[in-house]
């Protein structure tokens, strides 16, 4: 598969025209990107491989700055109704697909990067993880996120599933809704074990 020109740029830290990002938000956005090319390193990936993953640390967030209800416009109708924090990702899957990128498991790793999908492949995991674990996120549970990263890249599918379990059982605890989107990439990563 050839990569698109504007996944190329990406990959090079250029975003798209239609980015919305803050200064905060772009450094994040490189340290995701940064921690994607040494796994893709690590793994030994061919160089279009190599480049998608990088891609996808500058992609993810390029929308996350934007009016959640300006995105709201711009997401097709399953998706529409997520919460305001939530657009972002479906939005700028939209905005790659009309500049005519047609790498389905590259639009779907950006659009699902916090919800997470069944269908999500290994780049998709790859993002969720360094997502969480870019080492400029402080946060609580800083030791745990240090151990899940000295294990990645070998062990993505078991980090994944760290992440997700943890998330899943912090949406149980404050009683909040979980998303069907989540519960299927729960269901898929949990049957692959
Ligand atoms: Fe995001
Ligand atoms: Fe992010």
């Amino acid at each position: 598969m050839s990569v698109h020109p504007v996944v190329e740029r990406a990959a090079a830290g250029e975003l798209p025209p239609w980015a919305e990002a803050t200064d905060e938000r772009r450094q994040h956005m490189a340290r995701v990107a940064t921690l994607l090319a040494e796994w893709t390193r690590q793994l030994g990936l061919p160089v279009p491989e190599q480049v998608r993953w990088i891609s996808l640390g500058y992609l993810h967030d390029a929308l996350r700055d934007a009016d959640a209800e300006g995105l709201r416009r711009r997401v097709p109708p399953p998706l529409a109704g997520l919460p305001p924090s939530l657009l972002h990702g479906p939005a700028a899957a939209e905005h790659l697909r009309i500049d005519g990128v047609d790498d389905g498991a590259l639009l779907r790793a950006v659009a699902f990067h916090t919800l997470g999908h069944a269908d999500m492949g290994r780049e998709g995991r790859a993002l969720y993880a360094a997502d969480f674990l870019e080492p400029g996120r402080t946060s609580l549970r800083d030791d745990w996120r240090e151990e899940l990263r000295i294990r990645m890249p070998g062990a993505i599918d078991e980090v994944v599933r760290e992440i997700l379990g943890a998330r899943i059982q912090h949406l149980v605890d404050v009683g909040r809704p979980i998303r069907p989107e989540t519960v299927g990439f729960w269901n898929s990563m949990a049957s692959e074990g």
